[in-house]
């Protein structure tokens, strides 16, 4: 046979295999999932395994790669957490596609309810399934190590079991409407300063007790169809192409049985990253396909490992509206669904300080309200986090609605100069996002304001701090106050005191700044957060008492910044000298303070804090009483009475704190292993709380053993307002220590 007859014949075998290999017409279905493995080409299945472009959705974050022939379609990825973000205006057509602004993460978890969480999601996920996305690139999860992480407000504590408690919350109210979610950023993606590509060296220990663990609960408890790797490297390797963290420990010991994704961008070694287990590569391009094709067809990559991913993949896209031909509306109900932002907002706004009773105010004051965020409100932050909104409330419209009758100059005055400041932001692009995060306080005179407390009844100061992607916050001017803020909060407190008239702080800010030095000054703190598009009123309903506060911090506010353990790692001296965003000469962090981060640490070495973790006071007040451990085949059932011994309905917050015994591995003083909140109770009413605790959640771990452990002993069960505040304390007695062997794959730190 000639050589161009023996070419042709090929071909025409190839052509009959294709056709063959599709002659029963195979479309995707639930149930055939092996067999449309079997009819794909190699390279459809390396398609399916790296994200494509799209225009379904204009503003998703990403695609996936629809093959036509086998019936798999495109799927749409879109960014959260405080709500879907997408365009809001497209090209061709008047209508909008605004999303709702809810609260962010860390106010979220100031509710400490899970229960409020899931409904918020719910109607965040009606969202996402109305506009057309399949999967909500949410919930971001990284701890709170350190105050100056400039995503800290997309994110929810200090804490592993309540960050955990709150994502799993999170994606079980997003999926109950058939879109996914993805748990983000997996893992130790604690800063932003050279977060593409610093090593975060961290212990075994710290890592499966703090930087795993939440994602641990929300894996196991909430069942997230996708997880994001992120950026950083860990312990030597990127998180991206870490077997051991992909597989071993989210597949193998958790049961995790959806996508991994990668962060989205630069990929260091694709080939690596998917036979790691990160099945699917975003945004991907050209290059990535042609890498891993390359590497199926010379063996670097297996075919098993090529149908794992394959699978994985499509196991997700059958469970996606776009594969159930689902007909998304454009057009959920976000009138409804603001309200829902608004009650979240309610139930979690946090009251620091409220010396004599400062609040609630009457709600008719004639008020001064001072600080340029009343105006310029920071609902949700910036970056990818941020959700377009078709408006978000400020401070002077929320107080106006609320009955006060605002000094008008003052009120003008702030108007003008945020004027001025969104002109000199337009000019400058200070970062990625093109936004500037720290804008400068107006300056006003101590004559001037001596002036208005002549006039109004009581001040109100909205101090404002904006944060996101791509950029650590700092040091100076922004966790501390700077010179303005401070002259500005001393001068106000000057006059309106001399007056025998009040002084309230608002805190619209997305992470902690320092609050010790300042604080005396000021007659009562609230903290909303960055409390999303409504929260400006349920600020002034918790100012006028129509709401009474129950959020308790997620986190500590230490004394100073220096308190904290992890500052003297901390890139926080590379951000403050150089210019934001950009990359920084940070190749690694090492997590020198190993598990003593927040509360950990300040309470077992008795380091005083502004706020204590747990923190939150009410307009009423609580007693609590009948405190109860009974133990049960795997652990214990806790339970507390709490009476509202107070004039006016309240809920409360129990958290439950448990001190081990001596004899295993050192420990904090006390750990978080569970919480609950009342209902809202009438003055006298009262309810008995449950809450149960595992051994396994008692367990520390042994990095020796590589085991979870727990020492045998007695217990110390201690019922909180606070991690400071125990009102009551029981103890639980363990007879028999145990261990769970866990797998040794995450490596050790390098020096
Ligand atoms: C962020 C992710 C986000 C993704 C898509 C990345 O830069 O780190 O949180 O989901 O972009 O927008």
């Amino acid at each position: 046979m000639k050589r161009t007859s023996l070419i042709a014949l090929l071909c025409l075998v190839c052509c009959f295999n294709l056709i063959a290999q599709n002659s029963n017409n195979i479309i995707l279905r639930e149930d055939n999932i092996d067999e449309v493995i079997a009819a794909m080409t190699n390279e459809e299945k390396v398609t399916l395994l790296v994200g494509g472009p799209g225009d379904l959705v204009p503003g998703a974050a990403g695609y996936t790669r629809a093959i036509p022939r086998l019936g798999i379609p495109m799927t749409v990825l879109a960014d959260g957490p405080a709500g879907l973000r997408i365009q809001p205006k497209r090209e061709g057509t008047d209508q909008t596609f605004y999303c709702t602004g809810f609260p962010t993460s860390t106010l979220l978890a100031s509710s400490w309810n899970p229960e409020l969480v899931e409904t918020v999601t719910t109607a965040m996920g009606n969202e996402v399934l109305e506009y057309g996305v399949d999967v909500l690139l949410a919930p971001g999860m990284n701890l709170h190590r350190n105050p100056l992480c400039g995503r800290n407000f997309e994110y929810y504590s200090e804490d592993p079991l309540l960050s955990g408690k709150m994502a799993a919350a999170y994606i079980r109210g997003i999926q109950k409407n058939g879109v996914g979610t993805s748990a983000k950023h997996f893992a130790a993606n604690n800063q932003e300063t050279n977060r593409l590509e610093n090593d975060a060296r961290v212990s075994n220990r710290a890592l499966r007790e703090l930087y795993l663990k939440n994602f641990e609960i929300a894996v196991k408890e909430g069942k997230p169809w996708t997880v994001m790797s992120s950026y950083n490297k860990l312990n030597g390797e990127y998180t991206q192409q870490k077997h051991g963290l992909l597989t071993t420990v989210l597949r193998d010991e958790w049961d995790f049985d959806g996508i991994v994704m990668t962060d989205w961008g630069v990929k260091d070694n694709t080939v690596k990253a998917t036979k790691a287990g990160n099945d699917l590569m975003e945004w991907g391009n050209q290059v990535e396909i042609d890498r891993i094709l390359a590497a199926v067809n010379d063996g670097t990559i297996s075919q098993e490992e090529l149908d794992r991913n394959v699978r994985n993949m499509l196991q997700y896209i059958v469970k996606t509206p776009h594969f159930k031909g689902y007909k998304y509306s454009n057009k959920p109900d976000l009138k409804a669904h603001a309200q829902v932002a608004r009650k979240a907002a309610e139930e979690s706004i946090i009251l620091l300080r409220n010396e004599g009773n400062t609040l609630p105010l009457k709600g008719n004051e004639k008020l001064a309200l001072y600080g340029l965020t009343s105006v310029d409100f920071v609902g949700i932050g910036t970056g990818s986090g941020e959700v377009n909104t078709e408006h978000i409330a400020n401070m002077q419209e929320a107080m106006k609605s609320a009955g006060f009758t605002l000094d008008q100059n003052l009120a003008e005055f702030y108007q003008h100069y945020y004027a001025q400041q969104e002109a000199i932001q337009k000019m400058e692009r200070n970062n990625r996002w093109g936004y500037r995060n720290i804008r400068e306080e107006a300056e006003l005179s101590a004559r001037a304001i001596s002036l208005q407390a002549q006039e109004n009844d009581v001040a109100v100061y909205v101090l404002g701090r904006n944060a996101g992607e791509g950029a650590d916050r700092v040091l100076k001017d922004d966790f501390e106050l700077n010179t303005t803020e401070r002259e500005l909060l001393q001068n106000l407190s000057s006059a309106y005191h001399a007056l025998g008239k009040k002084l309230v702080v608002v805190l619209n800010v997305g992470g902690v700044i320092e609050t010790a030095s300042w604080k005396h000054l000021v007659d009562a703190i609230v903290l909303p957060w960055s409390p999303g598009q409504e929260g400006a009123y349920a600020v002034a309903d918790v100012l006028t008492g129509k709401v009474n506060p129950s959020g308790k911090l997620p986190m500590s506010f230490p004394m100073r910044y220096m308190d904290i353990p992890s500052s003297k790692n901390f890139p926080y001296g590379q951000n403050a000298s150089g210019r934001r965003g950009e990359r920084k000469d940070v190749d690694f962090t090492n997590y020198e303070e190993d598990i003593w981060v927040g509360y950990r640490y300040f309470q077992t070495n008795n380091v005083e804090v502004s706020y204590p973790f747990g923190y939150g006071l009410s307009y009423t007040t609580f007693s609590y009483s009948k405190p109860n451990v009974k133990a049960d085949k795997d652990g214990f059932t806790a339970t507390i009475t709490v009476t509202n011994t107070g004039k006016v309905a309240g809920r409360e917050v129990v958290e439950l704190y448990v001190a081990a015994p001596s004899g295993g591995l050192e420990k904090p003083a006390r750990e978080l292993k569970a919480f609950a909140k009342t209902k809202s109770m009438a003055p006298g009413e009262s309810e008995t709380l449950t809450m149960k605790v595992s051994e396994y959640e008692l367990a520390s771990f042994n990095d020796e053993h590589s085991a979870w452990e727990t020492a045998s002993g007695t217990y110390q069960v201690m019922f909180g307002a606070s991690v400071t505040d125990i009102r009551a304390t029981t103890s639980f007695r363990l007879n028999k220590s145990q261990s769970w062997e866990v797998h040794d794959v995450l490596g050790n730190p390098k020096e």
